[in-house]
């Protein structure tokens, strides 16, 4: 192995991608493969916490997230793109970290305040949704990260992973509680305290123009678009300007677009200014110009997507995740150890004879 810094970081396999996580956070995870050492998890256990009577969804919708992954630049050359649920060591952390945090602070964690809103999960919830936070915290620690590349949504869920941390370090290694959260892994503890890293755009905008982008709201342009659909949707971004020579609004949804999207810096000043003077500029033409900048971005990824198209291209996937986990697995080995070690829970090292059984 090496000894780069490490990223862990995830999704729950909930259907495609679209805009907003490439700027909230996969855009961020493409960019830093080289300077860490990357961890990709399929969240599928997350998956069963709301929908455990639709295992073939979840089964289809977890192919499908790689297929996003390697598309937006994902190299599993250079990255680990693993299986939640076939790293044992996760589940294991799962158990001991959840005696380290109070039941009403779990409870009490935002995300998923917002998530049983959102969802409309009333009081109908699985015993099991709320642990899926706890089961953050192993999925991120069990990697002993510095940094966490998430979207805004997840910060809570971030901070109490930082707290877990803390905690074991503090009952178990016996690092003083003033220490400083840099200095946890030299005062003796096993994990650092990782950094949520968010992306450039905290929130895009959806194309309803309120809301922000979501599946489950209807108003994403997902990276798996084709170019026809990429411009009926930014079509359909809603501003409620009249005419083009309307002074605008340049922090409308639309303008979110074009800073986001449109990479030349002088003409974003340039359509910014022509705007909020109602400089004789359409609304159109600037889709236009958002359109063919989202598009120029997407090309590529549709060409690196178009490789695992079809049953073949799901074998690649397969073997992908297989040799992914197969690798996370060896630094997951190590942290359990090394935390039952700290327990006081290694009085012999795990053996499991399997016999005959397969
Ligand atoms: N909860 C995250 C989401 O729904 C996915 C996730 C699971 C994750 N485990 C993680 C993200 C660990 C970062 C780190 O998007």
């Amino acid at each position: 192995m090496n000894s780069r810094p490490r990223i862990l970081t995830g999704d729950t396999p909930t259907g495609s991608l679209h805009l907003g996580h490439w700027v909230g956070s996969l855009e961020n995870r493409v960019r830093l493969q080289d300077e860490y050492e990357c961890y990709f998890l399929l969240a599928n256990m997350h998956a069963f916490t709301t929908r455990a009577e639709k295992p073939d969804e979840i089964r289809r919708d977890t192919i499908e997230i790689v297929k996003d992954w390697l598309a937006a630049g994902i190299d599993p050359a250079r990255s680990c793109v693993l299986l939640q649920t076939e790293v044992p060591a996760i589940a294991e952390l799962t158990w001991f970290f959840a005696m380290l945090l109070p039941f009403n602070r779990v409870m009490r964690n935002p995300t998923l305040k917002t998530e049983i809103d959102s969802k409309g999960l009333g009081d109908k919830y699985s015993f099991g949704f709320p642990m899926y936070a706890v089961g953050q915290c192993a999925d991120i620690l069990v990697f002993r990260p510095e940094l966490v590349p998430v979207g805004e949504d997840q910060v809570a869920h971030i901070e109490m992973c930082r707290e877990v941390a803390r905690r074991f370090n503090q009952v178990f290694c016996g690092v003083d509680p003033k220490t400083e959260d840099d200095d946890y892994v030299k005062a003796g503890g096993l994990f650092p305290i990782p950094m949520a890293l968010v992306g450039r755009v905290a929130r895009l905008a959806g194309i309803d123009g309120v809301q922000k982008m979501s599946k489950s709201l209807g108003n994403a342009i997902f990276l798996n678009d084709d170019p026809a659909t990429v411009k009926k949707k930014v079509g359909k971004i809603f501003t409620g300007r009249q005419s083009p020579t309307e002074p605008g609004d340049t922090s409308n949804a639309l303008f979110q677009f074009v800073e986001a999207f449109i990479t030349d810096a002088a003409r974003v000043a340039e359509l910014k200014d022509r705007y909020s003077r109602g400089d004789n500029i359409g609304d159109g033409h600037i889709k236009a110009e958002v359109t063919e900048a989202i598009n120029a971005m997407l090309a590529p990824m549709r060409e690196r997507r178009a490789q695992f198209d079809g049953p073949a291209g799901e074998k690649m996937i397969i073997e992908i995740i297989r040799d992914g986990t197969s690798r996370a697995n060896r630094l997951a080995e190590e942290t359990l150890w090394l935390a039952k070690q700290a327990m006081g829970l290694d009085l012999f090292p795990r053996t499991i004879d399997l016999g005959k059984a397969r």
